[in-house]
């Protein structure tokens, strides 16, 4: 859901099922997020040359992978994986059959791959692949994968002995002539759709299997316009690196932007991605001069904004120019903006944010947001 979710950087240690207050799965935060995508080389290009992100690491037949070919980009820490399967066979293409482009894995990065996967797998998880050992001359990574949300899975990436650009088997590409950095740092926040009355499935499912935290929640009272509403809930693991906020439609008078996603992605997905940057303004101007869509704000959310959010360092005008939303709470404020989707089905899109001491969302943008969305919803046809 669109900002709809408040965040802290430190989550509470609550305990456990089992009544203990140790974290049974550390996590060090997000490795990589694997999209499955129709055409991986086309789609590299576009998030090198309009995200900014550089090419580190390749994988396909010139590489020994006969049957898929992987690219991976990277900027700061954030880390994306496009790949696209070469033969029909491939579960992959069933994949991108059924929900066009968009996100397959989100790998976490831990310290033992094998425990982490036991420690799920005993508490419910369905396991995906069974921990296994890759090597190269470069060292060993440990894999692991468990289901999550509809056809998303966790990967647990173990790579404490492993020196080499990404994963056994990937080739490092030493430097990206094409890329045109745009400032972002990492990764803030991943955000699920699920299906009508599963998110309470899925935060029970990211509690009971994954030890995380309830940290916030809002429900279609914070969240709704004249037309639609939706719920969400947000779960942080227990150092608070780890951020996913789930959400499911809410009954409104028309369709909801979480049902038109169900629709066209078949089933629940991961809708928005949130990219951290020190310097908004730049990333955003960046980014929009190389063809980054974003959603387009009415003048009126500026009109009174000085007077709702305060003194802030930006210039109104400047966020004005570039539709940036502001939030504040009791902490500090903070700025964010949401890219249209990026694909043709109304689906995964980008959110691009920066924290000036705020470390929740705020419900102060969930209005203008929603009707945003919803204008380009009825240009589609399905609201
Ligand atoms: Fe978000």
């Amino acid at each position: 859901m669109v900002a709809a979710h408040a965040i802290s950087p430190v989550a509470p240690v609550t305990k456990s099922p089992q009544g203990s207050d140790v974290d049974f799965l550390p996590l060090l935060g997000t490795d990589y997020v694997e999209f499955y995508v129709g055409n991986a080389r086309q789609a590299a290009y576009f998030y090198r040359v309009a995200m900014g992100m550089s090419l580190v690491a390749y994988s396909g037949p010139e590489t020994g992978q006969h049957d898929q070919a992987s690219y991976v980009l990277q900027q700061g820490k954030v880390r994306f994986v496009f790949s696209t399967p070469l033969r029909n066979s491939s579960p992959m293409a069933w994949h991108i059959h059924r929900h066009g482009d968009g996100v397959h894995a989100i790998a976490l990065q831990v310290d033992d791959a094998r425990k982490s996967w036991f420690e799920t797998t005993r508490r419910g998880a369905k396991s995906v692949m069974e921990p296994t050992t890759c090597s190269d001359e470069n060292g060993v990574v440990v894999l692991a994968s468990i289901a999550a949300y509809g056809d998303t899975v966790h990967t647990f990436v173990e790579r404490k002995n492993y020196s080499g650009a990404f994963l056994p088997s990937y080739k490092a590409v030493n430097i990206d002539p094409l890329a045109r950095p745009t400032g972002l740092q990492h990764i803030d926040h991943m955000v699920a759709n699920v299906g009508w009355h599963e998110m309470d499935r899925w935060v029970d499912f990211y509690a009971s299997v994954m030890g995380f935290n309830l940290y916030q929640h809002f429900d279609e009272k914070d969240i709704s316009t004249e037309y639609s509403a939706l719920m969400s809930k947000v779960m942080a693991n227990h150092n608070g690196y780890v951020k996913f906020p789930i959400n499911e439609p809410a009954e409104g008078r028309k369709k909801s932007q979480v049902e038109e996603y169900l629709d066209f992605y078949n089933g629940p997905g991961v809708q928005h991605i949130a990219l951290a940057t020190c310097d908004i303004l730049n990333t955003v101007k960046t980014m929009r001069n190389q063809g980054i869509e974003f959603l387009h704000v009415p003048h009126t959310y500026y009109t009174d904004l000085q007077s709702r959010v305060g003194k802030i360092d930006e210039p109104i005008s400047e966020l004005e120019d570039l539709g940036i939303l502001v939030d504040r709470d009791d902490e500090g404020y903070m700025l964010q903006i949401f890219t249209r989707p990026v694909e043709d089905r109304p689906t995964l899109f980008f959110e691009i944010i920066q924290r000036k001491g705020s470390r929740s969302f705020g419900k102060g943008n969930f209005k203008a947001l929603f009707e945003a969305i919803e204008r380009e919803q009825m240009a589609r046809g399905n609201l």
